[in-house]
């Protein structure tokens, strides 16, 4: 009996989840991709807490997402027939708890600071970061995003080291999913150009 395998790559900002993701999915026929970017509350809703200092809301927390819509659409999506593979990207995927326990395959993507902000200082968001953005925010939340994951969930998290190549990344996640997808029943993907007989 087979059931949707749930990969979540989840990490630091700007440590190539998105590309990774991405990559997967387009290798994976038939896969589907949740992307945790597409779940932020609009500016205008009022659950949002500005960073002390600045006039800016912080972006980087949990209560800034609408995760209960994002869970919900995980178990609607995993409730359909046939199963495949639910790709799940984004910076708290896993630090929700109640998505975490959905999901077969777990990655999470670090960064140290240079690189982290080296990359970031290349990207514009939306709302772009105000000036101490970074420093005020981005990086200490992702601190204590990892140093939570690492308490209540090490074991059960692949973490690896985002300053590696993007294509030895997409190859160590592509490893961690064909053996979730083992564990939920679902037949290996043929190799590209047919392959089996
Ligand atoms: N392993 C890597 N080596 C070098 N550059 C990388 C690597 N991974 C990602 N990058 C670069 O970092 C930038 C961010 O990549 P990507 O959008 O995939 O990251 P992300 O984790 O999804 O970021 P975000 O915080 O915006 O969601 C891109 O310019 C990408 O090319
Ligand atoms: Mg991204």
């Amino acid at each position: 009996m087979s059931r949707w395998c749930v990969a979540a790559v989840s990490g630091a900002t700007c440590s190539g989840k998105t590309t990774i993701a991405r990559r997967l999915h387009a290798s994976l026929a038939g896969s589907r991709l949740i992307s945790q970017d597409d779940y932020f509350l609009p500016e205008s809703d009022p659950r949002h807490r500005l960073v002390p200092g600045l006039d800016h809301f912080n972006w980087d927390t949990l209560s800034a997402l609408d995760m209960d819509r994002l869970l919900a659409d995980v178990t609607a999506l995993t409730a359909t027939s046939p199963p495949g593979i639910l790709i799940l990207e984004g910076f708290l995927v896993l630090n929700d708890g109640r998505v975490r326990q959905r999901c077969d395959a777990r990655v999470f993507v670090t960064l140290d600071r240079a690189t982290c902000w080296q990359r970031r200082q290349r990207r514009v968001y939306e709302p772009p970061d105000v000036p101490g953005y970074f420093d005020a925010c981005v990086w200490p939340m992702y601190e204590q995003h990892e140093a939570a994951l690492r308490r209540e969930a090490e074991a059960e998290v692949t973490f690896l080291d985002g300053r590696r190549p993007i294509d030895e990344l997409c190859r160590l996640v592509e490893a961690e999913v064909d053996k979730a997808r083992v564990s939920c029943g679902l037949e290996k993907a043929a190799p590209p150009g047919g392959g089996g007989d």
